[in-house]
């Protein structure tokens, strides 16, 4: 990423943990009762957003003002999928998603329903959407992404196992590529590994119920090499923040791991160091569960778009999911 002025003075003055307040726009607000739980941007800027409350994979165009949102491929058939959680470019324009028959308030999938499905741009529409694999013995795959080097290998995170997962986009085959009690929940909070991105030899990822960001080197078939680093604590940027999704912007390992962050955050840890940016806005991020740099222009690649889950009205409707832009 490239940043102005401005923007560095204000970092460099920043101290533990500071407030910014750069400008936030709603993008798109969805209907009561769409989950919006993660994001990807393709080539052309426009962004892929998943549901967990519902089968669509949804294509929002930012660079209009009052953009639709587009359903590209509804899931619900021939599987009986209730929504999609992870979202990962795996090839130009090819996206690898991961869906299932959720327990939206458990975050688990029904044993047995989940699977990993492609979305392919550069096909026409009838031949865009490809089964991978069902993942039977696992209940969900939360943040997912393509192997740093080896094309053929996804990885995911199992929130529920505290595992890596690996698939062979290929055959379908897959298998943990490893575990660890720091990829696990809590027994009070059920989501261990959420977040997951891939950069150099590294993956990048939160463990929401630990509260903490940490990296972790894999092989070329995705083995775990060497120990997992906690880089950040979520407690250090505030008593209340949940850390979810991330978006990277990362050169050889140093700049900042951007973090969708619940209640009301979006947080740049900088690298080295863990310094922690935090914008902090209770009307514009509203449950924050994904994040994604724009891609094309030089404005676009300034633009973190984040995904807000919404909030609870008292009789639990869910309001207010949808993707607002940070210019930064
Ligand atoms: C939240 O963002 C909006 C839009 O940029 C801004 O008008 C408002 O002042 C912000 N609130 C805080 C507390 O920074
Ligand atoms: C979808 O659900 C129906 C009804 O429960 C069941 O008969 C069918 O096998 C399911 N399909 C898949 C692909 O799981
Ligand atoms: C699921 O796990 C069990 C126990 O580890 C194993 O025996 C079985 O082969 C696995 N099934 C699949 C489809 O991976
Ligand atoms: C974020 O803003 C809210 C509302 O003003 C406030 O209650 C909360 O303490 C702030 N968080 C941090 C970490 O300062």
């Amino acid at each position: 990423m490239r940043f102005s002025i401005a923007t560095l003075a204000l970092w460099a003055s920043s101290a533990a943990a500071t407030q910014a307040s750069p400008p936030i726009r709603n993008i798109y607000t969805f209907p009561p009762n769409h989950f919006i739980e993660n994001i990807a941007v393709r080539s052309n800027s426009r962004l892929l957003i998943t549901s967990m409350s519902v089968p669509h994979l949804y294509s929002i165009n930012p660079l209009i003002s009052a953009p639709a949102a587009d359903v590209v491929h509804t899931f619900a058939s021939p599987s009986n999928a209730t929504g999609i959680s992870g979202i990962a470019e795996i090839a130009p324009d090819v996206f690898a998603v991961v869906v299932a028959d959720w327990d939206l308030f458990a975050t688990r999938a029904i044993p047995g329903t989940l699977a990993v499905w492609t979305v392919d741009f550069t096909k026409p529409a009838a031949q865009r959407v490809k089964f991978v694999a069902q993942i039977a013995n696992s209940t969900i795959f939360n943040g997912i992404a393509r192997h740093p080097t080896n094309p053929r290998l996804l990885l995911a995170a199992d929130s529920a196992a505290g595992a890596v997962w690996r698939v062979d986009l290929v055959t379908g085959a897959s298998s943990v590529a490893f575990s660890s009690p720091l990829l696990a929940p809590t027994e009070t909070a059920h989501l261990g590994i959420n977040g997951l991105k891939a950069q150099g030899s590294y993956l990048y990822f939160t463990n929401s119920a630990q509260g903490f960001l940490g990296k972790v080197a894999v092989d070329f078939n995705g083995n775990k090499v060497g120990a997992i680093e906690v880089l950040s604590e979520a407690a250090d940027a505030g008593a209340d923040v949940v850390y979810d999704d991330i978006a990277l912007d990362l050169n050889n390992g140093q700049g900042r791991v951007w973090v969708a962050s619940h209640p009301s955050y979006a947080i740049g840890v900088k690298l080295p160091g863990a310094n922690q940016l935090v914008v902090n806005n209770t009307t514009k991020l509203l449950n924050p569960t994904a994040c994604a740099w724009g891609r094309g222009s030089r404005k676009q690649k300034n633009t973190l778009y984040v995904t807000n889950g919404g909030e609870f009205l008292a009789d639990f409707t869910l309001v207010n999911e949808g993707v607002v832009a940070i210019e930064l």
